[in-house]
């Protein structure tokens, strides 16, 4: 549970410098991160090498063979089962640092004409807050004393293209839905669990969807990287199993725990409730 919770703020942490690589090219930058995911990866993650000194297979083909095995076994998600403990104790957990009715609501009173906001996935982008803005504004957070029972959370990936998911999301209380457009901030590895984190305030169980950072499905066939548009550049740079699944691996993890649950298939259309 601590160790869960330390990987959300390291991967926090990592996102923060991942932006500043973005935003001016550091090199060193780019440098720190990758050894902080090696070694948070190693740490967390590693898996016995078995190798063969005296076999006549190369060494290469046998390392190809296990990271591929390795492969096949990330790419499977279990069953799930909901923890109600350790979402309630997670709940306290985020609620210590993040609130998110105050943190990320506008709202009238907090600001006012004329101010200037940033936005959190872009924070060199601001927003001037008009007279005419302002009016709009409400004096409440809407999510004030709102509580669901379940909610969904719906990432960009290729993979929710005929999955068959569409109605089964809909049957959620509360839908979290983003899409970044091309922009830089689109690389940024954390933003499901920035969903994920502010969805814990006011859900009871959150159920995850199109988040998938691998270019084939568990059949093997192929995914686009955005749902809605079709870059597929993507894949060849970060998101290969090898070099993006930091974000994945803990959002399986949290599966696997029953923190929430990562829906990474076709839908079926079951109804339960
Ligand atoms: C290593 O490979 C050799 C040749 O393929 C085989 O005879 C031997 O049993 C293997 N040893 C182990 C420990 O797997
Ligand atoms: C639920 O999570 C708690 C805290 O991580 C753990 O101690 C417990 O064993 C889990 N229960 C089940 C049924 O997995
Ligand atoms: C926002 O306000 C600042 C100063 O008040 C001004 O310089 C800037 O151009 C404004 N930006 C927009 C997008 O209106």
């Amino acid at each position: 549970m601590f160790g869960l919770l330390t990987v959300l703020a390291i991967l926090l942490i990592l996102a923060d410098i991942s932006q500043v690589e973005m935003e001016f090219g550091f090199s060193e930058g780019r440098r720190a991160m990758k050894s902080a995911k090696d070694a948070l990866q190693n740490k967390c993650c590693r898996e016995e090498m078995i190798t063969n000194t005296s076999s006549a297979v190369p060494r290469e083909r046998i390392e190809r063979k296990e990271s591929i095995q390795r492969q096949a076994r990330l790419l499977e998600i279990p069953e799930w089962k909901l923890n109600t403990t350790l979402t309630a104790r997670i709940r306290k957990d985020i609620l210590k640092f993040l609130d998110a009715e105050k943190d990320i609501s506008v709202l009238k009173g907090r600001l006012k004409a004329g101010d200037i906001i940033h936005y959190i996935f872009d924070r060199d982008r601001t927003l001037n807050i008009s007279h005419s803005l302002y009016e709009l504004l409400p004096r409440t957070s809407p999510m004030k004393n709102k509580h669901f029972k379940q909610c969904a959370i719906v990432g960009n990936s290729g993979i929710l293209l005929n999955s068959g998911c569409g109605q089964e999301i809909d049957t959620h209380e509360f839908v979290i839905r983003y899409w970044l457009t091309n922009r830089v901030l689109i690389k940024r590895p954390t933003t499901g669990l920035l969903m994920y984190t502010l969805a814990t305030r006011f859900c009871d169980e959150i159920h995850l969807y199109g988040f998938w950072p691998f270019p084939k499905d568990q059949k093997g066939n192929a995914v686009k990287y955005h749902y809605y548009d079709s870059l597929t550049y993507e894949y060849n740079s970060r998101a290969t199993p090898h070099t993006m699944p930091l974000e994945f691996k803990t959002l399986r993890n949290m599966h696997l725990q029953g923190a929430l649950k990562l829906n990474v298939g076709e839908c079926k259309l079951t109804t339960q409730s």
